[in-house]
């Protein structure tokens, strides 16, 4: 089983990064033979989704695309930003395939300046997961800067549950069968003539 961390965040120095490795690592910890790989969105020069079939994306943004699809689980982390997650991480999930996280499980992570925008997880994130056809982990993980000191998570209660969600992760994908779901709703997409 392979497992992609995804984090949401172009920053180089990212609380996300740090947050969604410690979940990742855990992931990796409870089960040897899982395979796990983290996607930096900031360590690649993703095209915007502009409405073209998938498959005709080259370059950085194929590799993103074909990493997410090869992936069994995923835990996906994205910093909040205006209250919800970021445009670099939606992007994502406008170019991927409509069934490339159908019937898989996924483990999500927020982080934010503060505990203002907790629910962010609930409220943007779960529907995303709902349209793929894909099994959320119940109780994703909201981290904030407090938990943080010198680049560093330190905050006990939130490293035991970003760990609980990377073994939970690992726990929910053995037992999946993509068929246990339905197809996502098919949506048109522009030939190459169509491009603007
Ligand atoms: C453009 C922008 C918008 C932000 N909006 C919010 C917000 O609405 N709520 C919040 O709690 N934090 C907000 N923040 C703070 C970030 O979510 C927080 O610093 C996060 O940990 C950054 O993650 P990163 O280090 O992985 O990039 C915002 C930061 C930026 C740059």
């Amino acid at each position: 089983m392979k497992i992609l961390g995804i984090t949401g965040s172009v920053s180089k120095s990212s609380k996300t990064l740090l947050s969604v490795q410690e979940a990742l690592d855990a992931a990796k910890q409870s089960d040897s033979s899982t395979e796990t790989e983290i996607l930096h969105l900031g360590d690649y020069e993703t095209v915007l989704c502009d409405g073209r079939d998938p498959a005709s994306y080259t370059g950085d943004t194929r590799e993103v695309i074909d990493k997410i699809e090869e992936a069994d689980a995923y835990i996906i982390g994205t910093p909040v930003y205006r209250g919800s997650l970021t445009g670099a991480l939606k992007n994502v999930f406008d170019l991927i395939p409509n069934d490339c996280l159908r019937g898989k499980a996924i483990g999500f992570v927020a982080t934010g300046g503060t505990y203002h925008h907790y629910l962010v997880i609930d409220h943007h994130l779960h529907p995303l997961a709902h349209y793929f056809r894909a099994h959320v982990i119940p109780g994703g993980v909201y981290v904030h800067n407090g938990h943080f000191e010198q680049h560093q998570l330190v905050d006990e209660e939130i490293r035991t549950r970003l760990h609980d969600l990377g073994e939970a992760t690992v726990r929910l994908s053995t037992h999946l069968n993509k068929d246990f779901s339905t197809a996502p709703p098919a949506i048109p997409r522009k030939s190459l003539q169509e491009q603007y």
